[in-house]
């Protein structure tokens, strides 16, 4: 362990739960590094794969750390997702309102599950990402221009990270992307807002601004997934304008804010690996091999969330009917049964196995079209910039805390 990470992890330790046991870590914790499982999870590493963790609100629960467990488990129909179920897992103070309203896909088991999947599989292929490469490309390539008009410093999250995901969901769904202020913010105070009352709140004006878009084209159709949607499903009787709302809120949210975060913090992260930045550079057959690297690596989704069902033997322990059970991709995915020297950035190492996007029936519905999106992204920067630098001293670069979906929350770059 380098010496900064295990500074970091006496400091973090004393995050444990006061007066508890051992075992009984906080969970979630902040990470030290951006791009490193919080040292703090340390004994998260060591007690594979299986660890009792604790909520904030004192709640024990289980957290799985096993590569080959967490596939297991998150193939199993007996882990169920419904965040209305009394004992769904909450993983801090802010999200306690999930269990109040239904959520679209990730929110329901099957065979609701399934139904709402079947709906949207065709809008992301394969087929589809790789239709959308130009469309993409057209955006990365006008948001550099302007950067690059500006001057030789960016803010790059408002400037280019954020953007690029945003304009492109915004064209895939149909929504007017001169609204993105209004959703951007309010997809930040859903994920990140200060309380409870705020993420309530992020949560009812977005479902009301979906609403009406969704009523202004069943009236007026236009072009986007969520007008074919319109045509072929809400007039056929096979949904409902709720569940619609729904629908498009997930796709919306989860369509930008993930991938931005993997651009902002995938630049953050190939800037402090000058060695690895420079291999890229000078063979770019490697990018996507590097993307799926950098989503083991990154692991920015850290927390999945799944309540138990029924009992289920895993790892020599028994998880029993309402247990919450929490899978730490970062820790999963330095599983070093399957990922040598997992604290390593390594472009050659097949990391295709990585579960950043989850797996079973809830894996990435967005994945292929991320892919794209962060291939683009990054290549078209790096490739563009030559000089690109931060801007800042890295110590003082602000990123996001450990209950969120992790990223830079500001990136100052120069070149
Ligand atoms: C690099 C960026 C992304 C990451 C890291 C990511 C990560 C994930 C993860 C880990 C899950 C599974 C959660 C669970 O099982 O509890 C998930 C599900 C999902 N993602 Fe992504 N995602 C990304 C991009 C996208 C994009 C661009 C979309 C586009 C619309 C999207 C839409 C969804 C949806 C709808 C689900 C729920 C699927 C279901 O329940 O069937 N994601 N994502």
């Amino acid at each position: 362990m380098s010496e900064s990470l295990s500074e970091s992890l006496s400091e973090s330790l004393s995050g444990a739960v006061a007066g508890a046991t051992p075992d009984a870590l906080a969970f979630p914790q902040d990470r030290t590094c951006p791009y490193h499982p919080p040292a703090a999870y340390q004994p998260l590493r060591d007690e594979r794969p299986l660890t009792r963790v604790t909520l904030f609100d004192g709640r024990s629960v289980w957290v799985v750390t096993g590569h080959a467990e967490a596939r297991a488990l998150l193939a199993d129909g007996r882990l169920s997702t419904d965040r209305m179920n009394e004992a769904f897992p909450i993983p801090t103070r802010r999200f306690q309102g999930l269990r109040r309203e239904r959520t679209a896909l990730l929110g329901v088991d099957d065979p609701e599950h399934n139904r709402q999947r079947r709906m949207l599989i065709p809008s992301f292929s394969v087929k589809r990402a790789a239709a959308l490469r130009p469309r993409i490309q057209e955006t990365v390539d006008g948001l550099i221009d302007a950067m690059v008009a500006g001057g030789s410093r960016a803010e790059l999250v408002s400037a280019f990270a954020l953007p690029v995901p945003s304009m492109v969901i915004c064209a895939l769904l149909g929504v007017p992307y001169e609204d993105h202020e209004f959703f951007e913010a309010q997809s930040r105070r859903l994920l990140r807002g200060p309380g409870l009352a705020d993420v309530d709140d992020a949560r009812t004006q977005l479902h009301a601004y979906l609403r009406a878009l969704i009523l202004r084209k069943r009236a007026d159709p236009a072009e986007g997934l969520l007008d074919e949607l319109i045509a072929t499903r809400l007039e056929k009787g096979e949904t409902d304008v709720e569940e619609l709302v729904s629908l498009a809120a997930i796709l919306l949210i989860a369509g930008h804010e993930t991938t931005a975060n993997m651009i902002s913090l995938g630049t953050f992260t190939l800037l402090r690996h000058p060695e690895q930045l420079a291999e890229l550079r000078a063979d770019p057959s490697l990018l996507s091999g590097a993307v799926e690297e950098l989503m083991r690596f990154l692991s920015i989704a850290d927390v999945m969330l799944r309540v138990a069902t029924e009992d289920i033997e895993v790892g020599g322990v028994t998880i029993r009917p309402d247990d919450g059970v929490l899978f730490s991709t970062s820790v999963v995915n330095r599983d070093d049964a399957v990922f040598q020297d997992p604290d390593v950035l390594d472009w050659h190492r097949p990391a295709n196995r990585h579960l950043a996007f989850g797996f079973g029936i809830h894996q990435c519905l967005g994945q292929n079209l991320a892919r794209a999106e962060m291939e683009i992204a990054l290549g078209t920067l790096f490739g563009r910039l030559p000089g690109l630098r931060l801007a800042a001293d890295p110590g003082t670069i602000p990123f996001k805390p450990g209950d969120t979906v992790q990223g830079m929350i500001e990136l100052p770059v120069a070149w």
